[in-house]
């Protein structure tokens, strides 16, 4: 099998990931809810996976990274838990359904949405969202690569125009994070939503937020936390407000090993690793007669994904038969990227889409462009 799909989810792992999960379902208590060395032991994991994502993405201090199960989850808790009736919120063409469905919801509920475009290549349209954020926003959800085309967004320049403005810049850091370095000081994010497993590199079921100091979101669900026990409401305290119930643990302590790993190799060097494989697919199938490329190959920076057609084929014949005839994995259709599509016109056609990951090898490269060579 060639897995050519790690947008979808990281199948490559370091080995210390599953040893940590198996290591943590043998011995992690529960974590907050006693002192002694088995639930010691969960806390002890817990607390230091938020360093790291505290350190990681220069956040606020542990307290302010909260655990979910995933970016969707995340990003639900950020729309619903800021936005209410009456306010403007900004988004754009290139967010996944994780930001678009809650906030449709929203504007069921009086939130007025405003959605920026891109050109025919995918790529933001950066006048109109300055346009929209200094016209006054509550905030601005947006992606910091598009998980269809790999186009990267200039999150520095976002971030401050919304700073300026007085809106809180929310991140969906779900394509990026783990390969490219993310600095909420210094890019002015207020709310990063990641998910642990995709280029964190850790298990499903792990993902979360990291939020601004000072920013209060209202929680999606309440329940136990480990303290204040007799209040009838939730604690306000970070990170319990954001947090009910016994966290996924396991998951978070294969996080914790995942996020050692990308320290100790370094983010630039897994980025420049991917990026050359994703050239190099890109290089090798570019002159294929009829190919159709979306995003743009030309930017110096690109997440790792390359996003084609084969003229007119149905996008999940070419999945399915790469899939069949040389184990290739790829993933075809909408990609839960509706918008996107519609500006590329390939919502029946869908679009075949080949990710990388730094486990991948120039050999599984080659083999993959001549099978593309060869439908
Ligand atoms: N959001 C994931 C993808 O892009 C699942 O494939």
């Amino acid at each position: 099998m060639i897995y050519l799909d790690s947008a979808a989810t990281s199948l490559y792992r370091p080995p210390e990931v599953a040893r940590a999960v198996s290591w943590a379902l043998m011995s992690m208590g529960n974590s907050s809810r006693g002192v002694h060395e088995a639930a010691l032991a969960g806390a002890r994991v817990i607390f230091g996976t938020r360093r790291l994502l505290a350190d990681f993405f220069h956040a606020d201090g542990a307290e302010q990274v909260v655990f979910t199960a995933n970016s969707t989850e995340s990003l639900n808790m950020a729309v619903k838990g800021l936005l209410v009736p009456g306010d403007r919120a900004i988004t754009t063409v290139m967010e996944h359904n994780s930001v678009l469905r809650p906030l449709y919801e929203m504007t069921a509920k009086g939130v007025r949405l405003e959605i920026i475009g891109t050109d025919d290549k995918g790529r933001l349209d950066m006048a109109s969202m300055r346009e929209a954020i200094y016209s006054g926003a509550k905030a601005v959800f947006c992606t910091h690569a598009s998980n269809l085309t790999g186009n990267v967004n200039d999150i520095r320049k976002i971030g401050g125009w919304c700073r300026e403005a007085g809106a809180l810049f929310v991140l969906d850091a779900s394509q990026t994070g783990g390969i490219f370095p993310i600095d909420m000081q210094g890019d002015f994010v207020d709310v990063l939503c990641f998910t642990g497993h995709k280029s964190l590199m850790g298990p499903q079921g792990t993902g979360g937020l990291c939020v601004r100091k000072g920013i209060q979101i209202r929680p999606l669900v309440t329940g136990g936390s480990g303290i204040r026990t007799f209040d009838k409401r939730h604690p306000l305290r970070m990170p319990e407000a954001l947090e009910a119930g016994t966290l996924n643990g396991h998951g978070i302590a294969g996080l914790k090993a995942a996020l050692e790993f990308i320290q100790a190799e370094g983010v630039d060097k897994l980025r420049m690793k991917e990026e050359k494989l994703a050239r190099a697919f890109y290089e090798r199938v570019r002159d294929i007669p009829g190919i159709r490329f979306y995003g743009d190959y030309s930017a110096a920076e690109r997440a790792p994904i390359v996003a084609l057609n084969l003229g007119d084929e149905d996008s999940a014949e070419v999945s399915d038969w790469l899939a069949e005839e040389y184990g290739i994995c790829t993933r075809a259709g909408g990609h839960c990227a509706p918008l996107m599509h519609r500006r590329f016109g390939t919502e029946s056609q869908g679009i075949v889409r080949f990710s990388f990951s730094s486990f991948n090898t120039m050999e599984e490269i080659e083999t993959a462009a001549a099978a593309l060579r060869a439908y």
